[in-house]
């Protein structure tokens, strides 16, 4: 061969192969630090960042008082301020994790977000008004495409196997079952079927290399301020047949955990037992750092739980609080930005007692 030609080939070579100086890796021209992992979000309005803002549907939080606190403007997030996937990604010292749908957003090494309001693990929830589960996956399946184009199939494989993907959903289903068809499933049927369709997007992201996965499971459903008002005209007590789909929902994940993580090679997992934790934080607000757990920060009704909040001409009418530090939940079923930090914290590296078997910090570092 001529040197000439030896010369080409190996520019040609250095372009394709992977560089790695002590503490970072360069493919073509990302340079990434060493072992860096990203985060794919996955959910409803309690992980959304933004998502709805782009296609037309009516779930969208884009009025004041929503944003009010941190971002100061309206930006699509169902809270004051920012959302539980804004604090995990803080404390994983990556960059604030963009919606998918955002204008522009190319950038898919630090992670990307896939949740979308109202979105429920069953296609029929709220259908035509949201990214459901499966077109969530989607969003990610076109993500990893272009990953394993600009990193390579192996090197990108090996990225996503380090990556964490962090999944909220079920919220929507139930509320759709409680207000809309309890009379056509069985709770144990219905959960099944929620759980059933989380789970097999869980497979195919294992199947494109996805090792390391967080869960929240369902909040208590029923002691929302949204619910409060159902119970024959009292605001007494929790909807019982809600808080009953939340605990079977998150009974039956933690089941459904098990059982792929016996099934799949090198799965991981952590799951916060959100009805739980919730709870705990309503009941005992003062040991949190909260003065009010029950009554939201904005709304009308009892327990603020009429959906009147940042409806702007719809429902000009709401009651907004003074400071939403004070409050577990911003609006009928939302949490603020205090109660966020307080669950993100929680499912970083909070108590075993509803976070196992791994804590988020300890899935990033494994
Ligand atoms: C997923 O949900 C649909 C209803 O949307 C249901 O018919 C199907 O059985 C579920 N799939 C699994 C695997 O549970
Ligand atoms: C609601 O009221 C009806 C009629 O008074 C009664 O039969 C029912 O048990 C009540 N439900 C609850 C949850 O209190």
């Amino acid at each position: 061969m001529k040197i000439e030609n030896m010369a080409i080939n190996s520019r040609f070579l250095l372009c394709f192969l992977i560089l790695c100086l002590t503490t970072t890796c360069c493919y073509g021209n990302i340079c990434l630090p060493r072992n860096h992992a990203a985060l794919f979000v996955f959910g409803d309005s309690y992980f959304d960042v933004g998502n709805n803002n782009y296609f037309i549907t009516p779930i969208q939080g884009i009025r004041k008082p929503y944003g009010e606190t941190f971002f100061k403007y309206p930006n699509g997030r169902f809270s004051d301020g920012r959302v539980i996937p804004d604090f995990i990604a803080e404390y994983a010292k990556l960059p604030l994790t963009l919606p998918y749908l955002f204008p522009g957003n190319q950038r898919y090494i630090d992670g990307a977000n896939f949740a979308s309001a109202g979105a429920g693990a069953l296609v029929e929830t709220h259908k035509g008004m949201v990214i459901d589960l499966k077109s969530q996956l989607a969003g990610f399946k076109s993500v990893s495409k272009k990953l394993r184009k600009e990193l390579g199939d192996i090197e990108a494989k090996r990225f996503l196997s380090r990556s964490v993907y962090l999944f909220n959903m079920g919220a929507n289903d139930y509320n759709v079952l409680v207000v809309e068809k309890r009379n056509a499933y069985s709770t144990m049927k219905f959960v099944d079927m929620v759980i059933g369709n989380q789970t097999s997007v869980v497979k195919d992201i294992y199947k494109l290399g996805g090792r390391k996965f967080g869960f929240l499971g369902v909040g208590p459903l029923g002691c929302h301020p949204l619910r409060r008002v159902f119970v024959n005209g009292s605001t007494g007590s929790c909807l019982e047949d809600a808080q009953m789909m939340a605990k079977q929902h998150n009974t039956a994940l933690s089941v459904a955990l098990k059982k792929l993580e016996r099934q799949l090679k090198g799965f991981k997992y952590s799951f916060t037992n959100f009805n739980d934790l919730v709870l705990e934080v309503m009941f005992h607000p003062s040991k949190y750092g909260f003065k009010e757990g029950e009554v939201a920060c904005c709304g009308s009704g009892p327990y603020r739980g009429q959906l009147s909040c940042g409806r702007g001409t719809l429902m000009k009418d709401y009651y907004l609080c003074d400071n939403p530090n004070e409050h577990v939940f911003f609006d009928y079923t939302h949490p603020t930005e205090k109660a966020a930090q307080v669950y993100a914290k929680q499912m970083w590296s909070g108590s075993t007692k509803f976070t196992g078997p791994y804590n988020l910090k300890k899935l990033f570092e494994d």
